[in-house]
């Protein structure tokens, strides 16, 4: 029996490629011999638990450490999901598979691929939200970096401490502004990493080459301030000048310790989100998933949907519910899209409208907040949506104001009334913020609303017919347009790419989805769709000169070659 630790894993098998998105541990600082034993099965990466072979088992102390039998690894994924289904509660089958993922990582990836549809509603939303405001009280194990405004003049020293040199993707949150739920501070974590097992799950980003960081600026939320359990700094948020210059900070360490990184924002604030996305969009590699993801899969959703109606895009009268990022966004890549089909920028416009907590977003309104004013438009006041469904005559309305319940029967009665078929997106986070459920779009328009939402929604049978709710999943963009910025070393990412994107994801609807009232494709070609949505993304970067790596002659090939697959590889 040999105890000689074996050579560095995983690059065995590994698709060498400029890529390298399978992520091999080579590139981990400060690990010199090979862990064995105790040390081995405590390592998540390279842990496989059950299914370490008897030679791996005598070569690399782990005799006895482990039951007789040598599983598989499709055996264990059953053993996972028994589990998973075994919990009564999301929070619990939440926790149970971060304990996966903690323990055996490629185990866990492999569950969270096979059984996306089942498990994206618990790494993601909804469960996600429950899960970050419970993250004092749930907290098991420390993942990705915390920077808090302590470390203040020595971001770079808490970047150094990060054990993998190669990181290509940054998710990074201050915790305002958490789907529909608001401040949740330091809990706001759990976004970065769920959006993070995304990126390898939906697109075959290698896990080590994911870095989920939270910037810890205190909180304003008044209850966590209180909560003895919160794990964030105890104290009001940062604002004004400090965080800037503490953001800039972050920035600058970032692009030094990972040069090229791609930084994905998230959750931050309406205030904040804006001003970061302006200020580094043009000269680092970062977009704002809810400004711009959201855009790009709500217009996939209209492509899908305005394909099942009849017409076109730039036919439409659209009314965006909420003002805010996602609204801001969706407005911005809709217009977009709409001079892609031939209007002007100012006719594209005058097609979109938006209402905040205020009411309609009108011209003669003073202090409008800067990313409001190209759809401000002449108009007399109106305060509450049904009069401005009944004066607008929208073809679609899209909610993005985290108002439960704002789509009343009444207006999607008008919506119903004036449209034979009535677009209605209600995008709101989690399920309890949705401005309508899929059942009330359905039931108040008889059956003929085109419907999505933020989270998940079961089919509804209305009148004999079954009726399939689209989810409007940021996951199916992010991932793929990181994936596309990633292996095309992007210097910055655009809206043309977000276009593409979403043009990529509609074309993928067929139509039998159409059919059954799916403006999406389902989640389980997730895997496929994205690596679409990559090549077509990398294609723009190629021919718009902003990558930085010289075109590989058969991109697509490339990057699949290049993905992430939760294998085990031998270590003997
Ligand atoms: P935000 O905080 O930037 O904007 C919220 C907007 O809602 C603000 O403009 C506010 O004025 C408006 N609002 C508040 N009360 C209102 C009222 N009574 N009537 C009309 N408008 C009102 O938030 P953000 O980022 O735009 O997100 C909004 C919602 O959209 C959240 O629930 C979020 O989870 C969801 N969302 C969904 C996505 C998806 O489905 N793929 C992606 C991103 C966000």
């Amino acid at each position: 029996m040999t105890q000689n630790p074996p050579p560095a894993p995983v690059l065995r098998g590994a698709p060498a490629t400029n890529g390298h998105l399978s992520g091999a541990p080579m590139h981990v600082r400060g690990t010199t011999a090979f862990p064995i034993g105790q040390e081995l099965l405590r390592n998540p990466t390279l842990n496989k638990g059950t299914a370490f072979t008897e030679e791996e088992r005598d070569a690399l102390g782990l005799r006895g450490l482990l039951p007789a039998r040598v599983d598989t690894q499709d055996l264990q994924v059953l053993r996972v999901m028994d589990n998973v289904r075994s919990k009564t509660t999301d929070l619990e089958q939440y926790n149970y598979l971060i304990g996966l993922q903690d323990r055996n990582q490629t185990l866990f990836y492999r569950v969270l691929m096979d059984n996306l549809t089942e498990l994206m509603p618990i790494i993601y939303t909804p469960t996600i939200g429950l899960a970050c405001q419970e993250y004092g009280h749930i907290f098991r194990r420390s993942r990705g970096i915390y920077i808090s405004d302590r470390d203040r003049g020595s971001i770079a020293k808490v970047l150094a401490n990060w054990p993998v040199d190669d990181v290509r993707v940054i998710v990074v949150t201050d915790g305002e502004r958490i789907l529909g739920l608001g401040d949740l501070g330091a809990n706001g974590m759990g976004i970065p990493v769920g959006k993070l097992s995304l990126y390898t799950a939906c697109a075959g980003v290698a896990p080590s080459l994911c870095l989920p960081v939270m910037l810890d600026v205190g909180t304003d939320n008044q209850a966590l301030l209180d909560d003895p359990l919160y794990l964030g700094l105890p104290h009001r948020r940062l604002r004004g000048a400090e965080y800037d210059a503490f953001f800039d900070e972050f920035m600058v360490a970032v692009r030094d310790r990972f040069p090229g990184v791609l930084v994905q924002l998230e959750d931050f604030g309406n205030a904040n989100a804006f001003r970061l996305l302006e200020k580094y969009e043009d000269n680092a590699c970062v977009f704002n998933d809810d400004i711009q993801g959201t855009a790009a899969v709500s217009l996939a959703g209209l492509y899908s949907a305005i394909r099942a109606i009849g017409g076109r895009l730039s036919d439409q009268t659209i009314v965006l519910y909420g003002a805010g990022e996602a609204a801001a966004g969706i407005c911005g890549l809709i217009s977009h899209a709409m001079q892609h089909e031939g209007l002007s920028e100012s006719d594209a416009r005058a097609r979109l409208w938006m209402m905040d907590s205020k009411g309609l977003v009108v011209k003669s309104r003073s202090g409008l907040a800067h990313h409001k004013l190209p759809y401000a438009h002449d108009h007399a006041p109106l305060l509450d949506l049904l009069s401005v469904v009944k004066d607008l005559k929208p073809t679609a309305i899209v909610g993005a104001s985290s108002q439960t319940g704002a789509f009343t029967p009444e207006v999607i009665q008008i919506m119903a009334a004036n449209n034979d078929r009535p677009i209605i997106f209600s995008l709101s986070n989690p399920t309890s913020q949705s401005e309508c459920t899929a059942e009330e779009a359905y039931t108040h328009s008889n059956g003929k609303a085109v419907f999505a939402s933020g989270s998940p929604f079961p089919n509804v049978t209305y009148d004999g017919q079954v009726l399939h709710p689209g989810q409007a999943n940021n996951a199916y963009i992010f991932p793929g347009v990181g994936l596309g910025t990633i292996v095309s070393r992007a210097k910055h990412v655009t809206k043309e790419m977000f276009y593409v994107a979403a043009r990529t994801l509609a074309d993928e609807v067929c139509d039998a989805d159409l059919a059954l009232g799916r403006i999406f494709p389902s989640l389980e070609r997730i895997r496929e769709v994205s690596l679409k949505i990559a090549i077509a993304v990398a294609r723009v970067a190629f021919d718009t000169g902003l990558a930085t790596i010289p075109e590989p002659e058969d991109l697509g090939s490339t990057i699949a070659a290049a993905v992430y697959k939760p294998e085990y590889h031998s270590y003997v």
